[in-house]
């Protein structure tokens, strides 16, 4: 009887949800939606109300933006149905009939995808690494572009510091599991960076590659340069901020250009049309 038991009872990791613990430990909607309305409203001097979300997986970030305001608009793009799907039956099931009405989600390449006209388009997540060549990037981010209000904003986030450029392994404790962060290939002639998510949980079982991405890693500059010729009129990077005393990175971006030699830092990079 106690050996049945034993075979039958399940390990954490057989019954992980990858999703849900992709959101717990990645997304962070709150903070990037107050990075999203505090920027747009310093640059444009108004609050925006539509939002895009490419690349929006189980589209929470677009269903905490419906949210926020009783006027906000969102869309969310991803061509994979099930990520979608899942994104439905736990995210978009919880939004009350009204937010509903203000939500579309569209299951489509972001490449070619065509949408009404927002105030923001975002693409978090490094996401827009997946497009490695430099013609790829152009043709995404003049599209996006297209897709933008005249005074509306792209937001990008990034990464940097000689980090990138390495094979390394990162373990962050969270709520009842740990979170592991794979850069487990690194082509220092393309750029090319293989990555991987896993889980480990407290019984010892492990979710191994629940998440799998291939990037080029671009360069900050690399980008501006690629906005400029897609047709953007300006980009500005914010740095997120260190403390000066224990170098610990802080949850504050600054625009600027300055960058110290930090090991691995993250930002965002905000372009107008
Ligand atoms: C790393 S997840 C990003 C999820 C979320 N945006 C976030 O901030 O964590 C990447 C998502 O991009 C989607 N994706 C990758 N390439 C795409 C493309 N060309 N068009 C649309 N979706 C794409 C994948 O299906 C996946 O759901």
């Amino acid at each position: 009887m106690g050996s049945a038991t034993k075979t039958l009872k399940k390990t954490m990791a057989e019954t992980a949800d990858r999703h849900a613990l992709y959101q717990a430990s990645v997304q962070n909607s709150e903070f990037e939606l107050e990075f999203i309305e505090t920027t747009f409203k310093e640059l444009t001097g108004r609050d925006p109300r539509s939002m895009r979300e490419d690349f929006c997986g189980t589209a929470i970030t677009a269903c905490e933006w419906l949210k926020r305001h009783k006027d906000n608009t969102a869309i969310g793009v991803d061509f994979d149905r099930e990520v979608l799907d899942w994104g439905r039956e736990h995210n978009v099931a919880k939004l009350t009939s009204d937010q509903l009405s203000r939500l579309e989600l569209i299951e489509e390449d972001v490449l070619t995808v065509n949408t009404p006209k927002m105030d923001v388009i975002q693409a978090f997540n490094f996401s827009y690494w997946f497009f490695q060549e430099r013609k790829t990037m152009i043709a995404y981010l003049s599209r996006v572009r297209e897709s933008l209000v005249d005074d509306g904003l792209l937001f990008l986030d990034v990464f940097g510091g000689s980090e990138c450029y390495q094979t390394q392994k990162e373990k962050r404790k969270v709520d009842g599991f740990k979170y592991i962060w794979e850069q487990a290939e690194f082509n220092a002639v393309t750029n090319e960076l293989k990555c991987h998510i896993h889980f480990h949980f407290p019984d010892k079982s492990k979710l191994k590659k629940a998440f799998s991405y291939t990037w080029r890693v671009w360069g900050t500059r690399e980008i501006q340069d690629i906005l400029e010729d897609a047709g953007y009129s300006t980009s500005i990077v914010y740095r997120q901020k260190f403390d000066e005393k224990t170098d610990e990175p802080l949850d504050e971006y600054i625009p600027t250009m300055e960058g110290e030699d930090y090991a691995c830092w993250l930002g965002f990079i905000v372009a107008r049309p």
